[in-house]
């Protein structure tokens, strides 16, 4: 395989046609799927936000065949790649991509199915300014139904400290690409958000790595 002409992810993928595969996602994908399966809706509709290559979509799309996988991401190349993977997968549950921005005012109002029971957003809120987070939040708060859940993956700081080394020298390098970056602080940046939007803190689940996997409840 050879490595895509145009490279807007933190790490180096390789590509196949429209395909491209990260290796961040090859070793996260089945405990972030596990987690998935534990504490989202395992059907009705689901929306994921900032999917990159698709890879995730694919598989846990293919491990929740009750539920409506709707799946896509504002970059083009990421676009075409998610429509490659989207095609091959050959799976009635899952669709896309759309090319939601979440930094778009009322970007949820395009879609005409909502509510929806779930939205997943994985290694998105740290690689974007921090009004994506601000946009994913108040777009959850009017999209999902009551009861309905919001799955965020990635570093989080806790109470105004980073968790690990390895987590700090992250948020040196993400600062460094663009300062409006950064690991997010679960209690100081995110939880204000959650509340904002009448979404309360359901779960935190330790995952790999230092990373999180957080699950917010729509009230
Ligand atoms: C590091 S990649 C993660 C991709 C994938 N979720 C994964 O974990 O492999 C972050 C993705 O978030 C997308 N993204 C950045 N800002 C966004 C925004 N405002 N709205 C939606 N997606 C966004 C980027 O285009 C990129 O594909």
């Amino acid at each position: 395989m050879k490595k895509p002409p145009k490279e807007t992810a933190l790490e180096d993928r390789a590509i196949e046609g429209a395909k491209l595969y990260s290796p961040s996602t090859a070793r996260n994908r089945d405990v972030i799927r596990d987690v998935l399966l534990k504490t989202m809706p395992q059907e009705g509709r689901i929306l994921e936000i900032g999917a990159g290559t698709g890879e995730h979509a694919v598989h846990i799309a293919g491990a929740l065949p009750e539920a409506t996988w709707f799946t896509g991401d504002p970059d083009e190349t990421a676009r075409a790649s998610i429509a490659a993977w989207v095609a091959g997968a050959g799976l009635d549950n899952l669709q896309g991509p759309h090319a939601i921005d979440v930094t778009a005012q009322d970007w949820e109002a395009a879609l005409d199915d909502a509510p929806y029971d779930g939205i997943v957003s994985i290694n998105m809120i740290h690689i974007a300014p921090f009004e994506a987070a601000t946009g994913l939040f108040a777009g959850a708060g009017r999209l999902l139904r009551p009861g309905g859940k919001l799955f965020l993956y990635g570093p989080f700081a806790r109470n105004g400290a980073h968790t690990a080394p390895s987590n700090e020298a992250f948020n040196e390098s993400l600062k460094a690409r663009d300062p409006r970056w950064g690991v997010r602080d679960l209690e100081g940046d995110i939880l204000p958000l959650a509340q904002k939007n009448s979404l309360s803190l359901e779960e935190i689940v330790e995952m790999p790595a230092n990373n999180l996997s957080v699950i917010f409840r729509k009230n």
